[in-house]
């Protein structure tokens, strides 16, 4: 079978674990996460980052450095994970769901404005697939109306819009490191913070609401509870796992193009005749090869290509289920269609993508597809 997903291992990470365990630090903010933090700072400008045991965490984060609370409310794409909602509702906030545009999953930047109310706190974006949202027309609106602006940037790493690094244009962004990932730690995430607002308060947010952080810089002489906050900070088998890993993104990423490449041009026919539809790239955008997808044409269409790849020992598998229709939100969601969600709930495939894909696998997963809509 080849599998839909397989963790790419760089051969440094237990290299770097022994070192960590040797070094007697082995709990959270010592040398390695250190090291992670200055390659992101350096390599993309976030201002501040900091490590979380998960993008979900850094979005719960998120939702507690903005001060989402009971009564205010959030934008946020009904086609996402659940932590892109549930970091905001855990903190009490009202999730209001966005549609996706007709021809790419990501959210409709054009009808957010028709839900903002005098209750919105801030809009959620995700870049899908690691394919930027038009950031541009989100930070005018973010900016006319006085909101705040979380990119969740779970898939996001090492993508662009018009040359700015995706996760360096919102004012908060949280990024994963989950081994699904192009950049894994098994389990992982990042907050990016570029609003120096949000700096200070991050950090004590992150040491459970302690001013732990200043204390290790010898910046005040005993550490307090001095906030709300929680244990997000990864120990430093964690990040030495994710230093090793960050060391080769040129090399990951330069592969993961190759068989992203691969696809589409083995694919491209079929998608011009109009048998399904392939990923759409923006101008402003780049692709980071996170992920290749195809829409087919209906739920019966999609299901029976994933039984058909499955025969071929061929793993492929659908996406996220809309969130306002969800067993917990549903009751809560205000009862709008979101026609383009739907669609993308019902329609689309992720085909097998990992490092070590060989182009006969591929070669052989393009036929199957192929040989499927013949
Ligand atoms: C868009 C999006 N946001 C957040 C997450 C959660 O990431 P994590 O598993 O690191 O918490 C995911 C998971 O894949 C995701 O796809």
């Amino acid at each position: 079978m080849i599998p839909f997903n397989k963790p790419f291992l760089t051969g440094k990470e237990t290299d770097y674990i022994t070192q960590a365990v040797q070094s007697g630090k082995i709990s959270g903010n010592g040398m390695f996460t250190q090291k992670c933090h200055e390659f992101f700072k350096t390599k993309y400008g976030f201002k501040k980052c900091l490590l979380t045991t998960s993008c979900t965490d850094a979005l719960e984060m998120c939702a507690m450095l903005i001060n989402c609370g009971s009564g205010d409310e959030v934008i946020v794409p009904s086609y996402t994970f659940v932590s892109s909602a549930l970091a905001f509702v855990r903190q009490g906030a009202k999730i209001v769901f966005a549609d996706s545009q007709t021809d790419s999953p990501n959210i409709d930047v054009s009808q957010i404005e028709g839900l903002i109310t005098n209750k919105t706190k801030a809009i959620v974006v995700v870049h899908y697939a690691g394919i930027a949202v038009d950031m541009d027309a989100v930070m005018q609106l973010a900016n006319k109306h006085n909101l705040i602006v979380v990119e969740d940037a779970a898939q996001s790493i090492d993508s662009y819009y018009k040359g700015k690094p995706l996760g360096s244009i919102g004012h908060l962004a949280a990024f994963s490191f989950h081994e699904t990932k192009n950049v894994i730690s098994g389990e992982g995430g990042m907050l990016a913070i570029n609003d120096e607002r949000y700096i200070k308060r991050s950090e004590i947010i992150w040491e459970k609401g302690t001013n732990r952080a200043s204390f290790f810089r010898g910046e005040v002489n005993k550490y307090n509870w001095v906030d709300t906050g929680s244990s997000f900070l990864p120990s430093e088998v964690i990040a030495a796992f994710l230093y090793a890993q960050l060391e080769q993104l040129d090399k990951i990423q330069t592969r993961r193009k190759q068989i992203w490449n691969k696809y589409h041009d083995g694919l491209l026919a079929q998608s011009n005749s109009g048998l399904f539809k392939l990923p759409l790239i923006p101008g402003y955008a780049t692709n980071n090869a996170h992920m290749f997808y195809l829409v087919c044409n209906s739920l019966e269409e999609r299901n029976s290509l994933i039984e058909h790849l499955k025969k071929d020992n061929i793993w492929s598998v659908f996406h996220y289920l809309c969130l306002h229709k969800s067993e917990y939100y549903k009751n809560q969601h205000d009862g709008r269609v979101l026609t383009n969600a739907d669609k993308f709930e019902d329609c689309l495939v992720r085909l097998p993508f990992y490092f070590e894909l060989t182009d006969e696998q591929l070669d052989k997963i393009i036929q199957s597809v192929i040989s499927f809509y013949k």
